[in-house]
């Protein structure tokens, strides 16, 4: 198959609407990082993205929507306080867990008796959503177990021969993926730590972040999100996180540089040093491309400092800590 690459627009949503209303899988731009979409609603539609992915079937993938009045369908209630974080941060970067009503096909929900929703902020995202008339699964659009894509580029290495079109709407803003919650009485939980972070979340309730967040999965707990168990993120090169800051990380690539390695820091620290970035902000909008570039420049070892924790921090630490297969140096 012929994947082509077209910027986003009129026609090119519509080409994309066209596809996705045949039963067809297209790849589109979010705010976050690229979607591989199908209709949600089709069960041999998104059969496609689960084979065109490599991804595992327990692993249940997110709903888009472009409008609140598209959730009711598919839900069988929105909690108030669901209601109220909708309308603080849709559309955006959070995707809401609720039960599901049997319109959700099984292979969407990966058998769970739940559904999670998100209303994505991008214009390319909802133009396509708009013109399909019906929501879309869209899980992001990188091989399973690779970094995820923030560019149209990223997906062509991975998805190219397998999908016929990826719209193309420039480099994603987030770069993580949407923070993935779901209610717990009146707490709201996070699975997945993203763009809308705890900070923001507990004005509205009390949050509880999920031990999966910076932890190895234990492998003989359940865990409530499915995507978190599974190895992410990973990069050919060799991953490793590296709790030290400033001048010791300085020293610790003293004593590492005849490696084959790259160093990331946590701000420009001159030659021999990548910059990761000053914030969380650019880090989130970075690391997938960095871990991306890595093996493009056939780099064996990534050596990142440990960045902060706080805010969208946490996001960026989820992902690295997997990219990294969860090996820290602390010695
Ligand atoms: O930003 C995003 O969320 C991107 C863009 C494309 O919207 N999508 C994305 O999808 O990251 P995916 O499939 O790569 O990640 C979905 C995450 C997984 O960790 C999955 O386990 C979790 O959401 N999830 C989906 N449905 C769930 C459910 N019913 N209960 C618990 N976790 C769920
Ligand atoms: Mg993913």
């Amino acid at each position: 198959m012929l994947t082509k690459i077209e910027l986003f627009s009129e026609e090119s949503a519509d080409k994309a609407a066209e596809i996705l209303k045949n039963g067809g899988i297209v790849a589109i731009p979010t705010e976050t990082v690229y979607g591989l979409a199908a209709n949600a609603l089709d069960e041999n539609a998104v059969k496609s993205i689960f084979t065109a992915k490599g991804r595992p079937q327990d692993n249940p993938l997110i709903v888009h929507i472009s409008n609140f009045e598209m959730i009711k369908p598919l839900v069988t209630a929105v909690p108030t306080l669901a209601e109220s974080l909708a309308e603080r941060f849709w559309p955006g970067p959070l995707t809401m867990i609720f039960d599901k009503t049997d319109v959700i096909p099984d292979v969407t929900s990966g058998g769970l008796g739940t559904v999670a929703v998100r209303m994505p902020a991008s214009e390319a995202a909802r133009a396509v959503i708009e013109k399909s008339g019906f929501p879309l699964a869209a899980p992001s659009a990188n091989l399973s177990g690779k970094p995820s894509p923030t560019t149209a580029g990223h997906v062509f290495e991975d998805m190219n021969g397998k999908i016929p079109l990826i719209i193309d709407g420039g480099e994603c803003a987030v770069g993580v993926e949407s923070t993935v919650i779901c209610f717990d009485g009146n707490k709201i939980r996070i699975l997945r730590p993203g763009g809308i972070t705890a900070e923001m979340l507990s004005e509205f309730a009390e949050v509880e972040i999920d031990k999966a967040a910076e932890t190895a999965p234990n492998p003989d707990e359940r865990v409530i999100s499915p995507g978190m168990k599974y190895t992410h993120y990973s990069p050919k090169a060799n991953v490793f996180v590296v709790s030290k800051r400033a001048d010791e990380f300085r020293k610790f690539r003293e004593s590492r540089k005849s490696e084959n390695a790259w160093f990331l820091s946590c701000g420009d620290y001159g030659s021999g040093f990548v910059n990761f970035g000053e914030t969380a902000e650019i880090q989130a909008q970075r690391l997938f491309k960095l871990l991306r570039t890595a093996d493009e420049n056939s780099v064996e070892t990534v050596y990142v400092e440990s960045p902060d924790k706080s805010g969208v921090g946490l996001a960026v630490y989820n992902r690295l800590i997997r990219a990294a297969g969860f090996k820290v140096v602390d010695e």
